[in-house]
């Protein structure tokens, strides 16, 4: 395992914008403190020492937020979509330009290496690019009236304030693929990023105020009690939508708290995903797939694959490969550069991966490496983990495991792979590796997810829908279609044209 201590204030000092790291929510174009003074500490989950503190909302500063974000909505909105894609340009422009900043407060406040750290910027910047773009192409239609006398003109509006509720695990790109496309709309957008790190998201607040967002149209609510702050979002009726990032529990709850003001709700939730493997696959690229898909962000990413199916023929060689691999990988503090594998978030998080490895084992499943928690420097360590002769009736099978865990279960044929890999209620992310053209398209067809990957491990990008089925949620992220969740249809039927 591989850092240093020091390391953390060392970069802190370095940083070359030191006004990116901030402690206090942005709220009407100000950073304020919260109105009773009190605050909440952040920690990096490689020492769990405190960076710093940061301002504890409560419900009083969100209303003040979304009256904020009401009072500014008409403005933003009556831009054209080129004033608002010109400002967003200027956002995205300043993203890259201080990549390296923001990798760094990232990674200090959630434990990634700074290589994906600077991936994830990246990514998150694509998403304001995109979407910057995009502003200036929402298209209407026009019908042929169903009377001489009538013409039928639909028109794209913005939805109107939106609430955005967002995960740690991309304390960055989860922020600007839900706001980059609102704002585009010229929807204004209150942020409740997770209390675990807040730091990334106060720092694009930094870059939004640089860039020309006007006060009141991006704001975050820093907060340590995320169900006060969310049943106001979700039931305030200024609120018009609901964006969120996170688990299937908490979806369901938000989703029955926006019910009683019918708001537009998109949930991006949990994932059950698989890894196919059938005989016919190139196994050296499966298993580089494989170390993608599974062990991004220390296995705590939605999309990450959660159960590997491999064809009867090459499970053996399989996993020899993937373990003699995953074995190479480099855990240690995120700031290193050489450093591969992060720790977890949180000390609650390793306890939920040690219970399904516990359960796993006493089962009958065999650990191939890992197993054990890695006790040193009081760190959240849990080693990169391949267990075999799994089934299930284990709970691998079905929970979403959201750590560095990989269970390898053994298939023969294609029909009994196609049904456990759709035995999950989630439908978010799936992947499989093969060669045989036909049987791609069946495959791809009978998977009961939003997103496959065929032959990759790598599916994330702005230009695709992001977003899944089943309990994983619904509405998309990203491309084309990530404007429609902050866009309202309206329809005139124009009559008397004689
Ligand atoms: C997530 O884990 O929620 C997002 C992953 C991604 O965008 O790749």
């Amino acid at each position: 395992m591989a850092g240093t201590l020091e390391n953390t204030n060392t970069k802190i000092m370095q940083l070359k914008h030191q006004k990116l790291l901030q402690h206090r929510a942005y709220v009407d174009g100000q950073f304020i403190d919260s109105l009773n003074g009190k605050t909440f500490a952040v920690f990096n989950p490689f020492n769990q020492k405190e960076v710093t503190q940061v301002a504890d909302c409560g419900v009083v500063e969100t209303k003040m937020a979304i009256d904020a974000a009401n009072r500014a909505f008409s403005k933003w909105r009556n831009k054209t979509g080129i004033e608002r894609s010109k400002i967003l340009r200027r956002w995205y422009n300043l993203q890259l330009k201080h990549l390296e900043d923001l990798a760094v407060i990232l990674t200090i406040e959630q434990g990634k290496p700074l290589k994906e750290a600077r991936g994830e910027i990246k990514y998150g910047a694509s998403f304001v690019e995109w979407f910057a773009e995009e502003a200036k192409r929402v298209y209407g239609d026009t019908i042929l009236g169903h009377r001489s006398d009538k013409r039928i003109i639909v028109l794209k509006q913005p939805v109107g304030v939106v609430g955005a509720i967002t995960p740690w695990n991309f304390p960055s790109a989860m922020i600007t693929r839900k706001v980059a496309p609102a704002l585009a709309a010229g929807c204004p957008v209150i942020i409740k990023p997770s209390e675990l790190t807040p730091l990334s998201a106060l720092a694009l607040a930094v870059l939004a105020e640089e860039a020309g967002i006007p006060a009141g149209i991006f704001n975050i609510i820093t907060t340590s009690q995320p169900e006060a702050v969310g049943l106001e979002l979700c039931t305030n009726p200024t609120i018009r939508k609901i964006s969120f990032t996170g688990s299937t529990k908490v979806g369901k709850i938000l989703l029955r708290q926006s019910a009683e003001s019918v708001k537009k709700v998109s949930m991006e939730l949990g994932g059950n995903a698989p890894f196919i493997v059938f005989d016919d696959a190139d196994l050296d690229k499966a298993v580089k797939g494989a170390i993608a898909s599974k062990f991004r962000n220390a296995g705590q990413t939605c999309i990450c694959t959660n159960r590997f199916f491999i064809q009867k023929n090459s499970y053996t060689p399989f996993i020899e490969k993937f373990s003699k691999a995953v074995q190479k990988l480099t855990l240690g503090n995120g700031l290193d550069e050489q450093v591969e594998i992060g720790p977890m978030i949180t000390e609650t998080a390793i306890y939920s991966v040690e219970k399904i490895v516990e359960d796993a084992v006493q089962k009958g499943a065999n650990i191939v490496c890992g197993g054990r928690r890695i006790l040193s420097n009081n760190s959240l360590f849990y080693p990169v983990t391949i267990l075999s002769d799994v089934n299930p009736s284990m709970n691998v099978f079905k929970e979403e495991i959201f750590g560095p865990v990989a269970p390898v279960f053994k298939f023969e044929t294609e029909a009994e792979v196609i049904q456990l890999a759709n035995d999950t209620s989630y439908g978010l992310a799936s992947y499989f590796y093969g060669r045989d053209h036909a049987r791609i398209w069946r495959v791809a067809e009978a998977l009961e997810y939003g997103m496959v990957g065929i032959n990759t491990g790598m599916i994330s990008t702005s230009v695709a829908p992001f977003g899944g089925i089943k309990e994983s949620g619904f509405g998309r992220e990203g491309s084309k279609y990530g404007m429609d969740d902050y866009l309202e249809m309206k329809y005139l039927c124009w009559g008397g044209v004689e």
